[in-house]
């Protein structure tokens, strides 16, 4: 029997919110277009993923909305007087820029673009920015035609050159009535965009492929063999990997999920497509994840035609899928790092063991199916995390975005 050694995780005892900007500060820069009623929401969404949000108004941002507003809802003071003299020892734009971990303009509008281009400092906002050294991401948002003007594609081109981050506006109908790209942009792209800032770029240089969500073996044209996987725990991994700064290539079966931001989709249906893609990807990734839940087995015939209903009973026959793991597994360099799954029924610790004498991989994932709250297509799981050495991690149930988180740290250890 090998040995192995248990590591005892403290948390067990309780199922933790998951608060990925937890500890964060965030200086929230709104200046005057009519999205800022769009970011007093945003503001709370933030804080609801854990950061402190501090809110920062130009003169015609508090023309659309109210400080209050900003104030009721982040419960912290909203500045926009340079010259506030409420602290005596304090400088608005110097103690404010000394607290934040990102300046994030929501909305920023042309005028703002300007002036930060520029380095124009004629109102707190824009004193803000020349007095702030950390991370910053713009968030346009104004008429089409003002932000398709080469004013301010130049003024969006020098920002980006300094290394600051654009959230591009969306397509649509902006407030003037007009049709255009204009619109802020969606939440989703926003928080993308400020975790991604905040988290350390430890994948940076590395290639990561990742595998997710079911395959389907088509029986006809209408029908096919397919598995309960949503694709979410996959998903959550190459959302994690990008937000590190991975490469991420996301090789993945039918799901009804987006692709994460930052990360580049290969659809596949059946175990066969899977495995040709995953071929391709292969050689060039420094880490595989292999969470797809890729059929056994699969028709030996496909019926071109709808298969009309017949006799009572109906065989089919099966056929072995080509085992993407383990064709990775004879293939792989030493250098490359490579993750299985093992979604089981029972006896976990003894199946994911055995899986791992039968599949060396480097890191091996586990999960009781069965589990209330864990496996497919809820938002949590409960897995055990075995490493090459038998070292075994009981993960308490976590929602599935931090379940990745662990999963990744556990990688860069290997790694290292
Ligand atoms: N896997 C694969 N190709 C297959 C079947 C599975 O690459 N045709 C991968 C899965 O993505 C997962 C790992 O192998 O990372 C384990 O899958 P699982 O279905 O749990 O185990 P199997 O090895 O197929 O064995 P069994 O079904 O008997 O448990």
């Amino acid at each position: 029997m090998p040995h192995h050694k248990e590591i005892r995780n403290d948390a067990d005892l309780s199922v933790p919110a998951y608060l990925l900007l937890q500890g964060k500060v965030i200086l929230l820069c709104a200046s005057g277009g009519i999205a800022v009623f769009k970011a007093a929401g945003y503001a709370r969404k933030l804080m609801e993923a854990g950061a402190r949000v501090i809110t920062v108004m130009t003169e015609n941002a508090r023309r659309f909305v109210s400080p209050l507003t900003f104030a009721a809802l982040t419960g912290e003071k909203v500045h926009y007087d340079t010259f506030d003299d409420s602290d005596a020892h304090l400088i608005p734009h110097i103690s404010l820029a000394r607290e934040a971990d990102l300046m994030l303009h929501l909305p920023a509008t042309a005028n703002i673009l300007a002036k930060a281009a520029n380095g124009i400092a004629d109102d707190l906002v824009s004193t803000l920015y020349l007095a702030y050294s950390g991370p910053v991401i713009f968030c346009p948002a104004m008429n089409p035609m003002m932000y398709s003007h080469a004013a301010t594609r130049d003024n969006i081109a020098v920002l980006r050159a300094r290394g600051h981050e654009i959230v591009e506006a969306d397509f649509g109908n902006t407030a003037c009535g007009e049709k255009g790209q204009g619109r802020l942009a969606c939440w989703e792209d926003i928080r993308e965009a400020v975790i991604r800032t905040l988290t350390p770029q430890s994948l940076k240089g590395l290639k990561v492929l990742v595998t997710a969500g079911p395959t389907q073996e088509a029986i006809d044209p209408i029908r096919f063999i397919s598995n309960r996987s949503s694709g979410k725990m996959g998903y959550a991994i190459a959302a994690e990997a990008a937000r590190r700064g991975g490469e991420v290539t996301l090789v993945s079966g039918p799901c009804a999920i987006p692709a994460p931001s930052g990360t580049r989709l290969v659809n596949t249906i059946s175990a066969s497509d899977m495995a040709e893609a995953v071929s391709r990807e292969l050689d060039e990734a420094d880490i595989v994840i292999m969470s797809a839940a890729v059929a056994d087995y699969t028709p030996v015939e496909t019926s071109g035609q709808k298969m009309k209903k017949g006799a009572d009973t109906l065989e089919l026959i099966l056929t072995k899928t080509p085992d993407i793991l383990s064709g990775i597994l004879e293939r792989r360099t030493p250098e490359q790092l490579v993750v299985g799954f093992c979604a089981e029924t029972g006896a976990l610790e003894a199946k994911a063991l055995e899986k791992l004498a039968r599949k060396p991989v480097d890191l091996l994932v586990a999960n009781d199916v069965s589990e209330p709250g864990a496996g497919f297509d809820v938002d949590t799981n409960r897995v055990l995390l075995v490493d090459r050495d038998h070292n075994l991690e009981k993960l308490p149930l976590l929602s599935k975005e931090e379940v990745a988180v662990r999963i990744l740290n556990r990688v860069e250890e290997l790694l290292s």
